[in-house]
C-alpha cells in the first residue's frame, strides 16, 4: 500500500547539507536559528502540501469528499492560506479560530463550526462572518442559535455533533467518541433534537450528522464502524421523519509518527477503507450517496513540523542521569508533560565523530515535569548547539503558554531554500501588552 507523508517521522526535505548541518526546506537550520533566535518553529512548507495532495489522492474517487482542516492543531494566517490554496476548508472551535481564517481570507462557506459550549457571540460572529456549516453539540447550543439565527432573519445549515459510541486506543485525554463524552448527542437523544429542529426551530436547517472519535489513532477499524452508525441513522431519520440528510462529518483523527515505535496508517489506505464501507453502507441503509466531511488536524501539520532550541546548562546527577537544558520547554510543547508525549530529536550541528551519551532533555521552565524528552541518545551536546525536535507542527504552538512569563517563539515557513517569519517572536512589551494599572495604585 502507498505511503503517506503522515507516516515519516520527519519533514520530508530534511537532510544533512555540505557543512555537515541539517537542513529542511534547503535552509540549514543553523542559520535558521542564528537568524531567527531560538526557540524557533519551523515548518516545511513541501511537507505541508504533500500531505494535502495525499489527503486529495486517496479520496480522489469520491467526489463528494470535503477536507476541513482542524485548525485547533495550529491556526495561523499562512498556514490557513496554504490549506485553503491547496482546496482544504477549516473546522474551527472558537472565535479565535474563526477570525484567523477570516483574515486570512479563506472562503467562509467552507468553515464549519464545532465545540460543546459555543458562546452566544461566538455563534453570533460565525452567522455573521457566513460561516458554511454549525455543528451543533447538545439542546442549549439548538435553542440559542435558533434564537440568533431568528434576530438576524437568517437560516442556519447545521450538522448535529453525535457521540457514537465508539471507543479508540489513544490517550484517554484525546478520546472524544466514547459513550460518556462530553461531545455531541447522546444517539438516545438524536431524535428529541431534530423533532425541536423540524417542529420549533425554524431558523435551523439540518444537513447532516457529525461524530469525532478520538485522536492519534492508528487503527483504521473505527472509521467503518463509525459510517455504519452515521449511514444507519441517516435512514432511520428519514424513515421515522421523512427527513433526507445528505451529509456525514467522520471527524479527525488520524495519527503520526513521533517516534520509530509510532505506526500510524496511511491516509491511502484510510481513503481506500472509508469510501468502500461508505459504497457498502449506502447500499445496506439504501440511502443517497451523502458528503462526506474529514476533519484531519494533526495529521495534515504535525510532520511539517520541527523545533529548534539551543542548549544551555548541564548537569550530572552523582551516579545518576545527565540532564540538558535547552531555552525552550513545556510552555512551547506541553505534551510531553501533558499526555507524556514521545518525541525525538537531532543535534542541527555538525557534530562529527562526538563521542554519543544517553541524555535527558530538560526545559528550562520552573517545573521538575518540564522534560522534553526523558531519554535520548545523542552526540555528546555542548552548550550553543542547536537541537531539533521533529513532529512539533500539531499542537504545540497551538497549545503554548507564557507559563514563567516567557515569550511565545517565532515560527517561520521554509521553501526552496527561503524563509519566512509567519509569527514574529512575542517582545516584552507583548507580554504585558494587556495588562493595566488602576489610577488608584498608579501613583
Ligand atoms: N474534529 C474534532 C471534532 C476534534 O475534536 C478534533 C480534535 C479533530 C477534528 C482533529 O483531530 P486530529 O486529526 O488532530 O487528531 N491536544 C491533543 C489533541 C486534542 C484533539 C482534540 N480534538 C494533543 O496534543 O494530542
Amino acid at each position: 500500500m502507498t505511503s503517506s507523508t503522515n507516516q515519516f517521522l520527519k519533514p520530508i526535505t530534511t537532510k544533512v547539507n555540505d557543512a555537515g548541518n541539517l537542513e529542511i526546506g534547503g535552509c540549514d537550520l543553523v542559520e535558521l536559528a542564528d537568524k531567527y533566535g531560538t526557540p524557533l518553529y519551523v515548518i516545511d512548507e513541501k511537507t505541508l502540501r504533500a500531505v494535502c495532495n495525499d489527503y486529495k489522492n486517496a479520496f480522489a474517487k469520491y467526489p463528494k469528499t470535503r477536507m476541513m482542516y482542524a485548525s485547533k492543531a495550529l491556526c495561523v494566517c499562512a498556514i490557513s492560506k496554504i490549506l485553503s490554496e491547496e482546496g482544504f476548508g477549516f473546522d474551527t472551535v472558537s472565535a479565535g479560530e474563526i477570525y484567523t481564517v477570516y483574515k486570512a481570507g479563506v472562503d467562509m462557506s467552507n468553515v464549519l463550526f464545532n465545540g460543546n459550549n459555543k458562546s452566544y457571540d461566538e455563534l453570533s460572529l460565525a452567522l455573521d462572518l457566513g460561516v458554511g456549516r454549525i455543528s451543533v453539540d447538545n439542546f442549549l447550543e439548538l435553542a440559542l442559535l435558533n434564537e440568533i439565527a431568528h434576530s438576524k432573519n437568517k437560516t442556519v445549515d447545521i450538522l448535529l455533533r453525535i457521540t457514537p459510541g465508539i471507543e479508540c486506543h489513544t490517550h484517554e485525554y484525546i478520546q472524544t467518541g466514547h459513550l460518556d463524552s462530553k461531545f455531541g448527542f447522546d444517539l438516545t437523544q438524536i431524535d428529541d433534537a431534530v423533532e425541536l429542529v423540524l417542529n420549533e426551530y425554524k431558523n435551523l436547517k439540518i444537513h447532516g450528522l457529525h461524530a469525532h472519535i478520538g485522536s492519534q489513532i492508528f487503527e483504521t477499524s473505527i472509521y467503518p464502524d463509525e459510517i455504519e452508525i452515521l449511514v444507519r441513522e441517516l435512514a432511520r431519520l428519514d424513515e421515522k421523519f421523512g427527513l433526507k440528510l445528505d451529509e456525514i462529518n467522520i471527524g479527525g483523527g488520524i495519527g503520526v509518527k513521533y517516534t520509530e515505535k509510532d505506526v500510524p496508517p496511511s491516509i491511502y489506505d484510510i481513503g481506500s477503507i472509508v469510501i468502500q464501507k461508505l459504497e457498502e453502507a449506502v447500499k445496506k441503509y439504501n440511502v443517497d450517496y451523502p458528503t462526506l466531511f474529514l476533519e484531519p488536524g494533526r495529521s495534515i501539520i504535525s510532520t511539517s513540523g520541527v523545533t529548534l532550541y539551543t542548549v544551555g546548562s548541564s548537569k550530572q546527577v552523582p551516579h545518576g542521569k545527565k540532564y540538558v537544558a535547552v531555552d525552550g520547554g513545556m510552555a512551547d510543547n506541553p505534551r510531553p508533560s501533558m499526555y507524556q508525549a514521545e518525541y525525538v530529536a537531532e543535534v542541527a550541528n555538525k557534530k562529527d565523530n562526538a563521542e554519543m551519551e544517553k541524555v535527558t532533555v530538560a526545559g528550562r521552565f520552573c517545573e521538575s515535569g518540564d522534560v522534553l524528552i526523558p531519554e535520548i541518545e545523542l552526540p555528546k551536546l555542548d552548550e550553543g548547539d542547536i537541537l531539533c525536535v521533529y513532529n512539533t507542527g500539531a499542537y504545540n504552538y497551538s497549545m503554548a503558554s507564557n507559563y514563567n512569563k516567557v515569550s511565545k517563539p517565532a515560527m517561520v515557513l521554509v521553501n526552496n531554500s527561503q524563509s519566512d517569519i509567519i509569527i514574529n517572536r512575542e517582545t516584552l512589551d507583548d507580554l504585558i501588552a494587556n495588562e493595566v494599572i488602576p489610577d488608584r495604585l498608579a501613583k
